[in-house]
């Protein structure tokens, strides 16, 4: 099946059910701060969700071009995208659970449709908290159409609650559908869910009944909404038992463009394919963020910046295959060609896509030339260093001095072997900012102006994150390294076996509870010796002057640290473990975000 089958057969099969097709919108929100790109097709319904009528009635159906950039890192294996495409179905106070479930099981199994056998789906339902109780009457309708106990999984408000696309508006719990791989289980608790391989998540059907208000309190909404959304890419691989997303049909001509400008082969070598990977994904949704009717062109702030950010992380990993001549316009061509029939902006806005993409190319290709000689020059030394650390100082004087990304001096050094000390970068950063801020400047040239703020929230998660570990864990946890960008926080912690889903969900629940109680984050300047006795947690083996600052949150987590910080939990948003996993002997490795 292709994409364009797919997206035709569902479109279909809903209009049939009484829903009316409405045209998917803007990849850039309207009137909406809190979040930068449209990330699922609800995103623009969050109106009608809430309340107001719709024009086309209460039953509708669209495909939405939706961008995501919390796993932007990730992007590189087989199944990360950051551009998608999502098909949905929406009941506006019209059907609910029973409804929408019995509809999606149609649509997946009957012949007629997607024909995918009953035995190969397994789903998920929401395992109820303090606030909203277990879903039992999805799983009731999940029982009634035939499918067996052991493939209908309670999952934590964790797995099964969509949250609110930004910090406040609709949400709910959840009911999943996984593809079941046939790989044998991970375990006696490998279920539905489960992140071992043996099982994808190909649609979700949640069911709207809370508006998330910015005190952080839920308030019901007046009628109960259904939002569902599938993912195209995923969905087609699955269907052609491809293992990959990136083998569905809408990637083999960027693909195949990408082999014939570098001259590598697709499906050989494993770093290889990852750039190849990369390339593909950050071109495709570059061209549709510049061809969107309210395109925004490279920056360095907000989505101007995520996109500079694509397109240099394309043509850094266009290099390492090897590509001098021209990378993104050919590739953009392709993706224009491919995906006009259903985005047709895309024809009409090419002649400003490509002009934009060659100047950006152009003007990184001489930033890269330049940064990457001075990091080879400055190698041999820092490889003298026996922690393998890279000041976040020198890492900042790249950055200053020659425009050098952050991002790509942490590539670079982490091919070398080493780390840099973001937190001093990050330091070193805001100093810089304030200083040009105090001195009249303007905007701080090349600055990543919106960047400060949320790393001084991430910086507070971690605070919050450790010291739940330690009471969910054991006061054997400590921290270990720590890593954090503008999309998420990465924290490595000593622990000697994975976490359960359980205890995940604690440390969560643990976390957003001190977010909800928005304590006052406060410092003191203090001798190291007063600090370590006043119990607050300094990391064993780190160097620290003999006057450290500690930061207190509340009455929950005191922790010698250089800042960044916010200045009250409120702020934080919903905190969230996307992965938890070995990262060495004896040390577990946490990423996690603020939505
Ligand atoms: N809004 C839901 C999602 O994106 C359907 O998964």
């Amino acid at each position: 099946m292709t994409a364009n089958e797919l997206r035709s057969k569902y479109i279909k099969f809903f209009k049939l059910k009484g829903h009316i097709q409405i045209q998917g919108k803007s990849l850039l929100p309207d009137n909406d701060p809190t979040v930068l790109f449209t990330t699922a097709g609800m995103h623009p319904l969050v109106p009608y969700i809430l309340g107001q009528e719709h024009p086309s009635g209460k039953k509708l159906v669209d495909y939405q071009k939706c961008i995501r950039t919390g796993d932007i890192d990730s992007v590189g294996d087989p199944n990360h995208l950051t551009f998608f495409e999502m098909l949905g179905n929406w009941s506006l106070g019209d059907y609910f659970k029973e409804g929408a479930i019995r509809m999606s099981w149609e649509f997946l199994t009957s012949p007629e449709w997607l024909g995918i056998p009953c035995e190969k789906i397994g789903v998920t339902v929401f395992a109820g908290d303090e606030t909203v109780p277990r879903d039992e009457e999805s799983a009731g309708v999940w029982r009634e159409l035939g499918v067996p106990p052991e493939r209908i999984s309670y999952r934590p408000r964790a797995d099964n609650w969509w949250g609110p696309a930004g910090t406040t508006g609709p949400c709910g719990p959840d009911s999943e559908m996984f593809y079941d791989f046939g790989k044998e289980p991970c375990g006696p608790d490998c279920a539905p869910g489960c992140s071992c391989g043996k099982w994808l998540e190909i649609w979700n059907d949640v069911f709207m009944q809370y508006n998330k208000k910015a005190d952080g309190s839920y308030e019901p909404l007046a009628r109960t909404c259904v939002d569902t959304g599938m993912g195209i890419e995923r969905t087609v691989a699955v269907l052609n038992g491809e293992k990959s997303v990136y083998d569905a049909d809408v990637f083999t001509p960027i693909i195949r463009v990408i082999e014939r400008i570098s001259g590598c082969s697709y499906g050989v070598n494993v770093e290889k394919d990852k750039s190849i990977r990369v390339i593909a994904d950050h071109v495709r949704a570059s061209t549709f963020i510049l061809g969107d009717p309210k395109a925004v062109t490279p920056s360095n702030i907000g989505a101007g910046y995520v996109l500079r950010r694509l397109l240099r992380r394309a043509v850094r990993h266009g290099r390492r295959l090897g590509v001098e001549s021209v990378l993104l316009a050919p590739v953009a061509q392709v993706v224009i060609e491919e995906l006009r029939g259903p985005y047709p902006e895309l024809e009409g806005n090419s002649a400003f896509i490509i002009e934009e993409l060659n100047k950006e190319e152009k003007k990184f290709s001489e930033t890269l030339h330049k940064g990457e000689k001075e990091f080879e020059k400055i190698l041999p030394n820092l490889l003298k260093n026996p922690q393998r650390i890279m000041s976040g100082r020198l890492a900042f004087k790249l950055y200053d001095t020659y425009g050098f990304p952050i991002e790509l001096t942490m590539e670079l050094a982490s091919e070398a072997g080493l780390t840099v000390n973001r937190e001093e970068f990050d330091e070193a950063f805001r100093k810089h900012q304030e200083l040009s801020r105090a001195q009249g400047g303007e905007v701080f040239k090349g600055g990543l102006i919106d960047h400060g703020e949320t790393s001084a929230k991430y910086h507070t998660a971690t605070h919050l994150l450790h010291k739940a570990l330690r009471i969910v864990l054991g006061g054997h946890v400590a921290q270990k390294g720590s890593n954090i960008t503008a999309e998420r926080m990465r924290f490595d912690f000593s622990h000697d076996k994975p976490m359960t889903s359980e205890e995940i969900a604690r440390v969560e629940s643990i976390v957003n509870e001190q977010i909800k109680r928005d304590l006052l984050v406060t410092m003191e300047v203090m001798d190291l010796d007063a600090a370590k006795t006043s119990g607050a947690i300094a990391l064993f083996g780190e160097k620290y002057d003999s006057q450290v600052k500690v930061y207190t949150i509340g009455d929950f987590s005191k922790e010698v640290c250089g800042g960044p910080h916010i200045e009250r939990t409120g702020v934080l948003g919903k905190f969230h473990i996307q992965k938890e996993q070995s990262s060495s002997a004896g040390v577990r490795r946490i990423r996690a975000v603020l939505e």
